[in-house]
């Protein structure tokens, strides 16, 4: 940290991404872009009906096409593990697994019923086509309404996700007792994630039980485990490559489909074979879940707090128990004494939901920050003051304290910036032209996170650096901050670090997920780097007549490939004649990351934002615009703000979906989704995204992360809805409670 700060050249200095040339130009190689020799193409059948047993497979007319090699089905699927718990990832909800081409049974629409491996892509793709199924159906349900009655309590709780915290105070007393209350319940269709590369595997086969396997993946590591595992093959021989990938938000976490597909066809047929989904197909493999919210908010006539319920249902499928912290916001965003939260499940005849950006959060403040502007208005408070008067300093659902929390700092310069005091106090009071006007809020906050991570750093003779995790780059700037990160610790310019990112036989890392990368990674590398200058140091004390041979380590800086006494600059070494006096080509050295449990018992951290947006509504049409947001964002130190600021863009926009555009769209009566292309399941457009600001808040924290950094790629969407929503309301003086908000809605 000391020698970070006395030398910081790069970090927090907005930085171009370093793979930006090779993305831009096409070189950059995504899963399904590796070449193979003699390459064989798997294309997926999936099934059309929700739940049943398929009765008769129809495949003589497919493996007539020209060029069809094998067509696998549950009738002569390749050898894979029997036991459930062989099929659980890392990041598995408790439940059973799904096993693509287990047995006859469909458990869910789209769900693939065959894998046609071909020499071509277009032999495999029309081979396809042909293969007919039958089926008997079984009795399914896919709407979360008919459920509502039957949700329960998972009896088993997913890893990393916190329970709601038991009920404190007497909620429903002080809720009738109160002056002010309001009662809401509040809706939020499925989304889908919809990222631009579609989900690809290129399994290369290398010998028998040898793999090199180029994946679209969130976590190199994470499918290389599951790949061993399912198939019972040797860690060692298993190589996963993710070096880009194009977007993920959570769909690449778990191994998909297309995984399994060209690994188990690749070892059965003893060659080289790549499978990538259809974009419909990617409806299949994981969805943000529908959720329920019932929220019975109460206030005292000075707009403090006195009661939070807020009861959830979320929907799940049959064959796992997959959760996420929902409602456990609503119960430390703000002070209250008496809250009640809880949360269940509906189990629906659907893939399993997966995390999608800021999973749980996303959806449960949204609601809550939605119900919370309603009650703002019921006792005529403004909503930024509520939020001040309420403002929690510490974690109220776990008594812990926060290592920071500028978010008092978001409210204000968000206000500021967005010009607030320009609102309208009476919704529907502001019309310019032929629109409403109007201006919302709302906070957001979400975990920050840091992981346990492994690095390694080597510095060569000729002044050189690379630093290595298993850590993915998502399109977040994984690659570039790391860089920034190993110039900054040696004193050396970025164009001298080599980043290695992106392959399972790195320094162990966890999926890239939960925001956590640049604070868990980050901090690894930095240790790794660090441990690199303790060695320099140590061979240059050693020197004869070695300028730093009284110097203890405080006494010296890394700058410019030297090693200089901090009080006399012009006394030094370079880090090339250290080596050569030491007989070293290069120096490696490893470092760690992990959480502090001994501060975790007492301490807890999150990010914290506050979103502006002002909206524009044209009541005839029922066309909502969205001229401006702004986004102020308390996150830590902020590494690069470049890639820092087009996170929470990406976070902002998503955020503009879930409030007027993105929804699944599910025919009950089939069980089928019928939305599942991007014509028909519709994503902010360039049009419908104008001005947004992002402000990153200055906030330092020692001890979130030894970097002090916190992590930025979901807080972008948590509160986005609402502050939409509810600047909607401030504009029209309607509160639609169902997202998304599309037109038909306000012209209801
Ligand atoms: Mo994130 S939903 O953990 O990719």
């Amino acid at each position: 940290m000391e020698a970070l700060q006395s030398n910081i050249a790069h970090i927090g200095k907005p930085t171009s991404r370093v793979d930006g040339k090779l993305k831009v130009t096409g070189r950059a190689r995504y899963a399904a872009e590796y070449p193979a020799a003699d390459l064989l193409h798997g294309v997926i059948v999936s099934a059309t009906v929700p739940a049943g047993r398929i009765t008769k497979l129809e495949l003589d007319r497919a493996r007539a096409v020209p060029g069809v090699v094998q067509i696998f089905t549950h009738e002569n699927r390749g050898k894979a593990a029997w036991l459930d718990r062989k099929w659980r990832d890392e990041v598995a909800p408790p439940g059973h697994p799904f096993r693509p081409l287990h047995s006859d049974r469909i458990l869910f629409d789209g769900q693939p019923i065959a894998l046609v491996v071909a020499d071509s892509f277009e032999a495999a793709r029309d081979a396809a086509s042909l293969v007919r199924a039958e089926y008997d159906i079984d009795d399914f349900c896919t709407e979360l309404e008919v459920r509502r009655p039957e949700a329960y309590d998972p009896p088993e709780k997913r890893s990393g996700i916190p329970p709601p915290p038991e009920p404190r105070g007497d909620a429903e007393d002080a809720f009738d007792r109160a002056k002010h209350r309001i009662s809401s319940e509040y809706r939020i269709n499925a989304e889908h994630h919809n990222p631009m590369e579609l989900f690809g595997t290129t399994c290369v086969f290398e010998g028998p039980g040898q793999l090199t396997i180029y994946e679209k993946t969130q976590g190199s590591q994470n499918s290389q485990g599951y790949v061993t595992s399912v198939f019972g093959l040797r860690s060692k021989n298993v190589r996963v490559i993710n070096h880009y990938v194009g977007g993920a938000f959570g769909a690449a976490l778990r191994p998909q489909q297309q995984l399994f597909f060209a690994v188990m066809a690749s070892l059965e047929l003893k060659r080289s074979v790549r499978v990538t989904l259809t974009r419909s197909q990617m409806f299949y493999i994981g969805y943000r879940p529908d959720t329920y919210h019932a929220i019975a908010l109460a206030a005292d006539n000075k707009g403090r707090l006195t009661s939070i319920m807020h009861d959830a249902v979320a929907a799940t499928s049959h064959h796992e128990d997959y959760q996420e912290a929902v409602v456990n916001w609503s119960g430390m965003m703000y002070h209250c004494d008496n809250v009640k939260l809880s949360y269940a499940l509906a189990k629906l005849n659907t893939a399993t939901p997966c995390d999608m950006r800021a999973p749980g959060a996303s959806v449960g403040v949204n609601a809550f920050e939605c119900a919370i502007d309603e009650l703002c208005h019921d006792v005529g408070i403004d909503p930024l003051e509520f939020r001040r008067i309420n403002f929690a300093s510490i974690d109220e659902n776990t008594g812990k304290m926060l290592t920071s929390k500028a978010l008092l700092e978001c409210y204000q310069q968000g206000a500021a910036a967005i010009g607030w005091d320009r609102r309208p106090v009476k919704p529907r009071s502001l019309k310019d032209g032929r629109e409403l006007v109007g201006l919302g809020m709302a906070t957001g906050m979400w975990d920050a996170f840091l992981m346990k991570a492994a690095a390694e750093a080597k510095l060569t003779a000729d002044g050189r650096l690379e630093v290595s995790t298993a850590a993915s780059d998502i399109g977040t700037g994984t690659w570039t901050i790391l860089a920034q990160i190993g110039a900054d610790a040696l004193g050396l310019p970025l164009e001298a670090i080599t980043s290695r990112i992106g392959d399972s036989t790195l320094p162990a890392s966890p999926v890239e997920g939960g925001s956590w990368t640049a604070a868990s990674n980050g901090s690894a590398v930095m240790a790794a780097c660090e441990a690199i200058k303790a060695t320099l140091f140590k061979h240059a004390r050693a020197m004869t007549n070695s300028p730093v041979a009284q110097a203890e380590y405080d006494d010296v800086v890394f700058a410019g490939g030297r090693i200089a006494l901090k009080n006399d600059l012009a006394r030094s070494l370079s880090f090339a004649e250290v080596m050569h006096a030491a007989d070293l080509a290069e120096i490696t050295e490893t470092g760690k990351a992990a959480p502090s449990l001994l501060q975790m018992r007492k301490y807890i951290s999150y990010t914290h934002s506050a979103v502006f947006a002002e909206v524009r509504v044209d009541e005839d049409l029922g066309v909502v615009r969205i001229p401006r947001i702004v986004c102020a964002a308390a996150a830590g130190r902020i590494i690069n703000p470049k890639t820092a600021r087009s996170q929470i863009l990406g976070g902002v926009v998503m955020g503009i979906g879930m409030a007027l555009h993105e929804e699944a769209m599910t025919d009950h009566r089939l069980g089928k989704i019928m939305n599942h292309s991007l014509a028909e399941y519709h994503v902010p457009a360039h049009a419908d995204i104008a001005d947004i600001e992002v402000i990153f808040v200055d906030e330092t924290d020692e001890k979130v992360s030894p970097l002090g950094v916190k992590g930025l790629g979901e807080i972008g969407i948590v509160g986005t809805a609402a502050a939409v929503a509810n600047a909607i309301f401030n504009a029209t003086g309607r509160r639609v409670r169902d997202f998304p908000i599309t037109l038909d809605k306000l012209l209801a």
